[in-house]
């Protein structure tokens, strides 16, 4: 039986977000992985571009991990494991396409290497505002890359991590809008502003360095900044307080 539960204040409002990442961490282990052993056609735009986001979704899961456990709430802070795990899961499975097409990962790459080092002076909602940025920018990326038709194994696993990311942006978007709550609406709608011009800015950023991968899947840089940038009005309005309440996943009563 299924009930769709908003979860409210107090202790355990984060609960069933940590059912959800649960119960797609079991729906992922039933389905197992995609076939790699089919192998991967793919062009070196795309080998060069999967390289870095690549270690981007490696990312610094603990120092979110850390912050998260300082907050206080542990249900948070078990919902926050998980997402951890789910990000290193899409490193594991992009490592895998990558060798799947006869290509190693990179070490580490100067993008992701700024963006730690900033978000580790960062606070939790800081942190989880720049890491939004990264959130919506892979959803108009993964979608480019899962419709682009260039390899099916390449569509299979942008989609599976496209799938994850999209329960990622309202998971995240239920703690920054209780996070800045107590701002008045101006300041809420400053910091929202401010996130968009960050969110624009990374998507140029992304546009220029990947505009070559994204050609090969059908889609100009101008397109894929004009979508990431369009894309995130709902989500600041959200955050800001102006749209309706995320709500949290529907949750399998046992
Ligand atoms: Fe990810
Ligand atoms: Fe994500």
């Amino acid at each position: 039986m299924f009930k769709n539960t908003r979860d409210g204040g107090g202790d355990g409002r984060y609960a069933s977000w940590t059912r959800d990442f649960e119960s797609e961490r079991e729906r992922r282990a039933r389905q197992g992985d995609p076939e790699w052993a089919r192998g991967a056609a793919l062009p070196p735009a795309l080998v060069r571009s999967l390289r870095r986001f690549q270690v981007g979704e490696n990312g610094d899961g603990a120092e979110l991990i850390g912050k998260a456990d300082r907050a206080g709430d542990p249900t948070y802070a078990a919902a926050a494991r998980l997402f951890v795990a789910e990000e290193r899961n899409h490193a594991r499975l992009l490592a895998e396409l990558l060798a799947a097409g006869g290509a190693g990962t990179l070490e580490a790459h100067w993008s992701d290497t700024a963006f730690v080092r900033l978000r580790r002076l960062l606070g939790l909602r800081l942190e989880l505002l720049v890491l939004m940025v990264a959130e919506v920018v892979a959803l108009r990326y993964y979608r480019t890359l899962r419709d682009g038709r260039v390899d099916p194994l390449l569509s299979e696993v942008a989609g599976r991590v496209l799938a994850d990311e999209e329960r990622h942006v309202p998971f995240h978007c239920a703690r920054l809008r209780e996070g800045f709550a107590h701002l008045p609406g101006p300041a809420r709608r400053l910091v929202t502003a401010g996130w968009r011009a960050l969110l624009a800015g990374a998507a140029c950023v992304v546009a220029a360095d990947h505009g070559a991968a994204l050609r090969r899947c059908g889609v100009t840089r101008r397109e894929f900044v004009r979508d990431v940038v369009s894309s995130s009005a709902p989500v600041a309005a959200t955050i800001a307080g102006a749209g309706p309440a995320p709500a949290a996943p529907a949750v399998l009563l046992t």
